[in-house]
């Protein structure tokens, strides 16, 4: 079944010049990049974006940080790529996501209130649906 997700580079992977590397990773994986744009995102973008957080104690400080700078936003394509993707990007902290992973092999903590972990990818259909209307329309 062809899934489409949302992805993210996020600011701290283009202020890092880990844009090649981290798209490298999921283009010889074998998925497919099918739109792709960079932009610095709102705070209403990220409002909408991070809705299910809003009310957690990281919401602020991770609005501020993805709108402190550009970040690429892509539609990537392919059989279970959203599943797969995670799969690639590893596990949210990036102090313990797996080695061989994009936050793994390329994140740490910097002792900040919000994790900086390089790649934002959709958890869902639904989400991946959702994500994808507000960075590229329906
Ligand atoms: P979440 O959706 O749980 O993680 P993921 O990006 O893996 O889907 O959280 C969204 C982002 O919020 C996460 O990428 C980094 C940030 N975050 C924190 O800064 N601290 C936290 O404790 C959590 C859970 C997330
Ligand atoms: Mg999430």
């Amino acid at each position: 079944m062809t899934e489409r997700s949302l992805i993210l580079v996020k600011p701290d992977g283009v202020q890092r010049n880990l844009i090649g590397e981290v798209l490298s990773r999921f283009e010889t994986k074998g998925y497919k990049i099918v739109d792709l744009k960079m932009l610095t995102p709102t705070e209403e973008i990220l409002t909408q974006h991070y809705a299910e957080h809003e009310g957690k104690p990281f919401f602020r400080p991770l609005v501020e940080f993805m709108s402190s700078g550009p970040v690429v936003a892509l539609i990537l394509e392919g059989e279970r790529v959203i599943e797969g993707a995670r799969t690639i990007m590893g596990s949210s902290d990036p102090t313990t996501a797996p080695a061989g992973t994009i936050r793994g092999d390329l994140g740490r903590d910097w002792g900040e209130a919000v994790q900086k972990n390089l790649v934002h990818g959709s958890d869902s259909p639904e989400s991946a649906e959702r994500e994808i209307a507000i960075w590229f329309g329906a």
